[in-house]
């Protein structure tokens, strides 16, 4: 059974750089403020390399493919070659949105592949634990498995600023990538809308079978600064 990791590293990363264009010293000082989110600097290297070496390093996965910001295909090769990682086989410049991106490295993915694991290179702190619960599930008979955590706040549904619903806490989980998929069904769940925010919701919207699994609150998703540096405060201390 073959495993691909599609790594998605094409976004802008606006979000990191409004802080830098308010604050214009740090534009200049801060190393990767001009780049894209997968080249800002994370523990002195690029945030990509952490997940990227931890996809290559894990043993449930066998191929990656990197969908790049547009332009950055090249540096993402001499990325992967300098950290060793072998199993990256395609290097490829995403699309104008998140779905597009992933649309295009599914792409990618050889056609005998069992398995598609997609990941967000914004969440650098990708762990054995969670891939190892990702397939097993797969393994269980699941379209999909999710890492998903339990909400410790109470979620409501506002419309025109007045609240019209309060949500059952007890079901709701806040869902991370990676997200594990049997490739078939994936394949089939990404010629759809480019709105999605993650693959899971494709795969649901076709009658797709999903569950979650347990996720990790250090698979934080990088968007501000500040989560730059709470990330970059957990490397190395992992249990
Ligand atoms: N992504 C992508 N292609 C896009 C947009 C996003 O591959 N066109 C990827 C990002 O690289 C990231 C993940 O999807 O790993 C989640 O997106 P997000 O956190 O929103 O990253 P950015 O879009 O880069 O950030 P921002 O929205 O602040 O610009
Ligand atoms: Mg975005």
């Amino acid at each position: 059974m073959s495993v691909w990791a599609v790594l998605a590293a094409a976004g802008r990363g606006e979000r990191l750089r409004v802080v830098d264009s308010v604050d214009e010293q740090s534009s200049t000082t801060r190393p990767g403020a001009d780049r894209p989110k997968a080249f800002a600097q994370l523990g002195g290297r690029p945030l990509l390399a952490e997940s990227l070496e931890r996809l290559e390093a894990s043993a449930w996965i066998d191929s990656i493919a990197v969908v790049a910001p547009p332009g950055w295909e090249e540096p993402v090769i001499l990325l992967a070659e300098e950290l060793g990682c072998g199993k990256v086989v395609a290097s490829v410049a995403g699309g104008d949105s998140r779905a597009a991106s992933v649309r295009i490295g599914v792409g990618e993915v050889a056609d005998d592949a069992a398995v598609i694991l997609v990941h967000d290179a914004a969440r650098p702190l990708v762990s054995e634990r969670v891939l190892e619960r990702l397939i097993g599930a797969l393994n269980e008979g699941w379209d999909g498995a999710v890492p998903g955590l339990a909400l410790s706040d109470t979620v409501k549904r506002v419309r025109d600023e007045a609240v019209v619903e309060t949500l059952p806490r007890g079901e709701l989980r806040a869902v991370q990538t990676p997200q594990a998929f049997v490739a078939a069904v994936l394949r089939a769940a990404v010629s759809g809308g480019d709105e999605a925010t993650d693959c899971s919701s494709l795969v649901e919207a076709r009658g797709g079978r999903v569950t979650v699994v347990e996720g990790d609150p250090r698979l934080l998703k990088v968007t501000t600064a500040d989560d730059l540096a709470l990330v970059e405060s957990w490397l190395g201390s992992e249990p």
